[in-house]
């Protein structure tokens, strides 16, 4: 076998996923001239002929800026194999037609992938397989811990991809240079400094057909769970000594092991809303309800915020506020620090109104400082003033970045089993304030900024 050979086997292939982020971000890849040696095998239950696979495999990488060569490469090579993978024959199948390093891509729905994992527990895996799974990792702290144990029957952790594709996303890691690398930030970067920090997804689009899997998720789970406690992470952990895996990945765990609901009060500090009908950027919407797939008695929000304490001697006492939502006025995707009030303002500087903040654009890639002057109008009148710098995106599309780590060995963008879990310890009591009804469904029309009162 040649070293640089390696298959990505994808298991639900015929998939949302597959079609919209991982084949797209495996053209980006290809794109900036990576995954030389990769071959790719597509699998599901479904029955498809080749030419169509190779079609789509074809159109997938497009849509992720790949030509030439190398995604050539890929779209002859493809091969798609029609397997049910809750049989251990089919599952032996699809490993047998692997060659060189096997990467297995769980591109299934959770129950699916947990029946997955049990098969090829019964399956000998070649040896270096590596294991790649998708946001919800499980539905519960309790499932992610058991699947925890499950693939620890089948590789060593750091063989384990738990994608998170946010922590791929240029300015996301960018967080990192930006308080580490900089001598004026971090030092201010704590509670003495620090009033309170926002981590904001706010998304103009709407449910998209896609309520086989939100209406069951919820704005909660699909990205507060996962992406938004993964940003936070980096926004709060301590100086990794080094950019290593290890380093890197343990200063997010104590990060997330230290975070809890504000006052463990989480019918006070988590709050939750639907959208009704409603226009965003000129397209009128329907009600969340009046979607097709939506299942009323589910109850399920589209827009949810939590705060959350860090109990770390940087952070104790600042409530870092959560919040994501669909069909929102506008997109906005960041984090705003906001200081706390200077000590004193000199008796005679008047206008002091509003803090200073530092705002991580993550999308767009922008970063911003809203800070005070004064002798713009007046030399004793405090002016707000903002300077803002677009950073630039990546050269790799988010998910790119991601498989990239995979295909590499590189597990330092992966979430690591233990934050798996720990990710879905924050929000369970939230989770069960809300089942038991202690917070109320709020609405908003869609279009609005946010529900009146928030
Ligand atoms: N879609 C997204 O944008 C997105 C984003 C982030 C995370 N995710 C996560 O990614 C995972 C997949 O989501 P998705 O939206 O792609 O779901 P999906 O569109 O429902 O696709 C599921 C795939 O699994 C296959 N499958 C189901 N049972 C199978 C079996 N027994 N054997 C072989 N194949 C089987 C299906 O094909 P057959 O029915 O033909 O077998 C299909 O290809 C989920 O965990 C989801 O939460 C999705």
């Amino acid at each position: 076998m040649s070293a640089a050979e390696q298959t990505l086997l994808i298991l639900g292939a015929t998939g949302d996923l597959t079609k919209r982020l991982l084949l797209p971000g495996l053209g980006g890849l290809l794109a900036a001239g990576h995954g030389e040696g990769l071959s790719v095998i597509g699998s599901s239950r479904a029955e498809l002929d080749q030419a169509r696979w190779r079609e789509r495999v074809a159109d997938s990488l497009a849509a992720g800026n790949a030509r030439g060569g190398q995604a050539e490469a890929v779209v002859r090579s493809t091969r798609y194999i029609q397997a049910d993978i809750a049989r251990e024959d089919d599952m032996r199948r699809l490993l047998n037609a692997c060659r060189g390093q096997v990467i297995v891509f769980f591109a299934l729905a959770p129950a699916v992938t947990l029946t997955a994992s049990k098969v090829l527990c019964e399956v000998e895996l070649p040896p270096g397989t590596r294991l790649v799974l998708e946001k919800p990792f499980g539905t519960d702290a309790a499932s992610a811990a058991a699947l925890n144990d499950l693939l620890a029957r089948l590789v060593p952790e750091d063989q384990v991809y738990r994608v998170d594709h946010y922590l791929g996303m240029s300015t996301v890691l960018n967080i990192l240079g930006l308080r580490f690398a900089n001598r004026m930030l971090e030092p201010v970067l704590r509670a003495e400094h620090v009033e309170s920090v926002d981590i904001v997804f706010d998304e103009t689009l709407a449910l998209e057909g896609r309520a086989g899997y939100y209406d069951r998720a919820g704005a909660l789970i699909d990205m507060i769970q996962s992406h938004s406690l993964q940003v936070l992470s980096l926004v709060a952990m301590e100086a990794p000594s080094t950019l290593g895996a290890r380093d890197v990945r343990d200063a997010k765990a104590q990060v997330l092991r230290a975070s809890r609901v504000w006052d463990d009060d989480p019918a006070r500090w988590s709050r939750r809303a639907r959208y009704t009908a409603g226009v965003v950027d000129g397209r009128r919407l329907p009600s969340y309800v009046d979607e097709e797939g939506v299942v009323l008695d589910r109850d399920t929000e589209t827009l949810a915020e939590v705060v959350l304490a860090v109990d770390t001697w940087r952070w104790a006492g600042v409530p870092f506020r959560l919040r994501a939502g669909k069909a929102l006025r506008t997109q906005r995707k960041e984090v705003v620090i906001t200081f706390r009030a200077p000590r004193w303002v000199p008796s005679g500087l008047t206008g002091y109104d509003q803090p200073d903040r530092l705002r991580i654009g993550l999308d767009p890639d922008v970063i911003g400082l809203d800070f005070n002057v004064s002798g713009r109008g007046h030399p004793l009148v405090i002016d707000p003033f903002t300077l803002e710098a677009g950073v630039g995106a990546g050269h790799l599309p988010a998910y790119g970045a991601v498989l990239k780590g995979v295909l590499e060995g590189d597990p330092r963008l992966s979430v690591r089993g233990d934050t798996a879990v720990e990710c879905w310890r924050i929000v369970e009591p939230v989770l069960k304030a809300w089942r038991d009804g202690s917070v109320p469904l709020e609405d908003y029309p869609a279009g609005s900024a946010r529900p009146a009162g928030w």
